[in-house]
């Protein structure tokens, strides 16, 4: 029996490296990328355009072939992105990671139009690992449709190395709003439920390839974000020093992107009764505003004394200190969002973070989508393994 003990040393050491030589968890840095509007302007598009920007609501997740739609289109968006590579040699992109769709794509260079060429494009005869398939898909969004052409490829996220992804390459892109954007493409992150049928999601791969540490995600957007730096993706698992307390989790509802269930809204002290038959939220990092359902739209605006007009729907900026605290209930427990993290002060004009929801109730449920504005407040985890949604206050 003596030969027992270094055996087992082995088998810790062999342990231990394999432990070390794994994936690991994997933090992707996200930049915060400016509104359509500071983007639009930049470029010199006249102001009475950007105003007629405002009346056209998103289409995220409506259907044609298949495949959501993304909402591109309200000019107080900005957006969240990081940097993946496709190909082999890796090409590099800039990307949402959109946990409210579920499928990849990225400009090509099968497309000549100005928002193509205005971007990184992938160059399929680059890369070695690349094979086509002969099927085009159209992605609708609200100014537009992108078609796409499939192929597959080595997708490359920091260490995590997936094979033989299937991905859109961009055919066509209008110009109004893809030319303006500060990113190249989107990278979906919800249930395959949502996206082209037939095909694995990069989340799937990346499990079916073992490239995850755990089958969890995460995401932490800043509340002070810039450029250089506007939180992080998590893949893998939960970064600890990016949140702080207890995780609160929820059960996913439906496996259509991350929908949770919410008990109760109030405002301020004043429960609102607008769940008391229940609420949906899709927890959706590729939606920068906090949607409300349409029907409570008015009285939700009036209850904080919100005026529309050009900019939004505004507030003055000495009242925000005194603003009601909002609160979802979820799960038992009130996740607060304070006025600082619902209003916004873009050089002195201050603007409640909201819109109305523009994706149809699938039950007649009222639905919120909890976008980046609600997830400043909430490091958001995403458990692949349970179907629950965690989240923490942010760091
Ligand atoms: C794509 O790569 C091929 C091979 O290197 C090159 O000949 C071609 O010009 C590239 N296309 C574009 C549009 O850059």
């Amino acid at each position: 029996m003596e030969p027992l003990a270094p055996r087992a040393m082995r088998w810790l050491v062999l342990a231990l490296l394999c432990f070390q030589l794994g994936a690991g968890v994997v933090r992707i840095p996200l930049r915060k990328g400016k509104s359509m509007r500071e983007l639009m302007r930049d470029k010199g598009v006249p102001e009475g355009f950007l105003k007629n920007l405002k009346g056209d609501p998103g289409r995220k997740y409506q259907f044609s072939n298949a495949v959501t739609y993304e909402a591109l289109t309200n000019y107080l968006h900005s957006f969240y992105f990081g940097e993946i590579s496709i190909g082999t040699p890796p090409q590099n992109f800039l990307v949402i990671f959109d946990t409210g769709s579920a499928n990849l794509w990225v400009p090509s260079t099968y497309c000549q139009d100005p928002a193509c060429v205005n971007h990184n494009r992938f160059n399929s005869s680059m890369s070695s690992t690349f094979s086509s398939i002969d099927v085009t898909y159209t992605l609708r969004y609200g100014f537009g449709d992108v078609a796409v052409a499939l192929g597959y490829d080595t997708v490359t996220i920091q260490n995590i190395v997936v094979r033989n992804q299937e991905f859109g390459l961009s055919l066509d892109e209008p110009s109004s709003p893809f030319y303006y954007l500060d990113f190249d493409g989107i990278l979906g992150m919800s249930y395959p439920g949502v996206g082209i049928s037939g095909y694995n999601t990069l989340l799937q791969n990346m499990m079916q390839q073992n490239q995850l540490e755990e089958p969890i995600f995460s995401f932490y957007f800043s509340r002070n974000p810039t450029y250089e730096y506007g939180g992080e993706v998590v893949l893998g698992g939960i970064a600890s020093q990016l949140y702080t307390g207890e995780i609160l989790w929820t059960p996913v509802i439906q496996e259509i992107y991350w929908k949770i269930g919410i008990e109760e809204f109030s405002i301020g002290q004043s429960g609102t009764g607008w769940c008391s038959q229940g609420c949906h939220g899709i927890v959706d990092t590729g939606t920068f505003l906090l949607t409300i359902p349409a029907q409570f739209m008015s009285e939700f605006l009036q209850a904080l004394g919100a005026e529309e007009n050009d900019y939004g729907y505004v507030v003055d900026c000495n009242s925000v200190p005194s603003m009601p605290t909002l609160y979802f209930g979820i799960s038992g427990t009130q996740l607060s969002l304070p006025p600082s993290i619902y209003v916004l002060n873009n050089d002195g004009i201050c603007t409640v973070a909201v819109e109305s929801t523009y994706v149809p109730s699938t039950n007649g449920q009222p639905l919120w989508i909890l976008g980046n504005i609600f997830l400043r407040q909430y490091y958001s985890i995403f458990d692949l393994a349970n179907n629950q949604v965690g989240f923490a206050l942010s760091a």
